[in-house]
Parts: structure tokens; sequence; C-alpha cells
């Protein structure tokens, strides 16, 4: 009887250890807009004054985040592109250029988080991971 729980009680963590518990989180790959956007990032050289994962140019600031940051967002990113700034040229984009400079932000926002998310250790020693904190 008792023998018979542990292998009921086995075979139904099994299954849920082959189902749930390997569902692990899938990145969409990119759509055709995104793809678009990363041409245009690479072709108007938005790397040379700005940094994804604090890789590329120290004119601007680091684009990994912008389109989630609390203080930022996609309107803030939008008007940028949209217009420049004194600082930052203004590449008369179309409005779909834009948008595909948009979503390919998006797109690498949802790859990650720079920096890097700060691992606090409890005194019993797991790890926890707080929010990032973004700096610009
Ligand atoms: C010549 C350097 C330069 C280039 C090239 C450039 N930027 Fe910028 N960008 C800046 C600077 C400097 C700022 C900050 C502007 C300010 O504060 O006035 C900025 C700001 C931004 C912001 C707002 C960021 C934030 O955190 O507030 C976004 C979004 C942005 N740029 C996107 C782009 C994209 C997309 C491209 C390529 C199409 C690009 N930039 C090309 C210099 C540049």
């Amino acid at each position: 009887m008792i023998l018979g729980s542990f292998c009921a009680a086995f075979a139904v963590y099994s299954a849920y250890v082959w189902t749930a518990a390997t569902d692990i989180p899938q990145h969409r790959p990119p759509g055709d807009q995104v793809k678009a956007g990363l041409a245009l990032f690479q072709e108007k050289n938005c790397i040379a004054c700005h940094q994804l994962y604090g890789l590329g140019g120290h004119m601007g600031p680091d684009l990994t985040n912008v389109v989630s940051a609390p203080d930022k967002g996609v309107d803030h990113a939008k008007a940028f592109i949209e217009s420049g700034t004194s600082k930052m040229p203004n590449f008369n984009l179309g409005e779909k250029q834009v948008d595909a400079l948009v979503q390919f932000l998006k797109f690498v926002d949802s790859s990650g988080t720079y920096p890097a998310k700060t691992p606090e250790m409890s005194w019993y020693g797991t790890v926890a991971y707080g929010a990032a904190k973004h700096t610009q």
C-alpha cells in the first residue's frame, strides 16, 4: 500500500518534471519589422553614439531598456528618433522607419536587462535578483 503510493507519487512528479518544470520561456524570433529596424539601426550607425548591453559609442545613452524604463518608454524613444535633439541628429525618418526602429528596440528590451540586475545573497545562501537599476 505504502509502496503503491510512493510509485504513484513518483509517476506524478516525473510527469510534472518532464512537462511544466521544463517549460522554459522562449524568446520569440524577430519579425520583419524588427529586422527592418535592425537594418536601419546599422545603416544610420546609431551604435556610433549609443550602446546596447553597454557596447557602443558614448555620445548618447545606452538603449537596451529605453522602451521599458519607468521614466522613459516607447513614446519617449519615438520622440527622440523622430526629431533628434541639439545633441542627436534628426535622420528625417518616415513613420514606418521610426516604428521599425521602435520595434527593434522593443525586441532588444525583451532579450534582457542592462545594467545586469544586482544579485543579493540571503543569509541562508540563496540568491535573489533585485530590480534592475537604470542609471541613465
Ligand atoms: C551623433 C550621435 C548620435 C547618433 C548617430 C544617434 N543618436 Fe540617439 N541620441 C544621441 C544623444 C547625444 C542623445 C541624448 C540627447 C539629448 O539628451 O539631447 C540621444 C538620445 C536618443 C534616445 C533617447 C534615449 C534616452 O535614454 O533618453 C533614443 C531612443 C535614441 N537616441 C535613438 C537613436 C537611434 C534609433 C539612432 C539611429 C537611428 C540614434 N539615436 C542615433 C546621439 C546620437
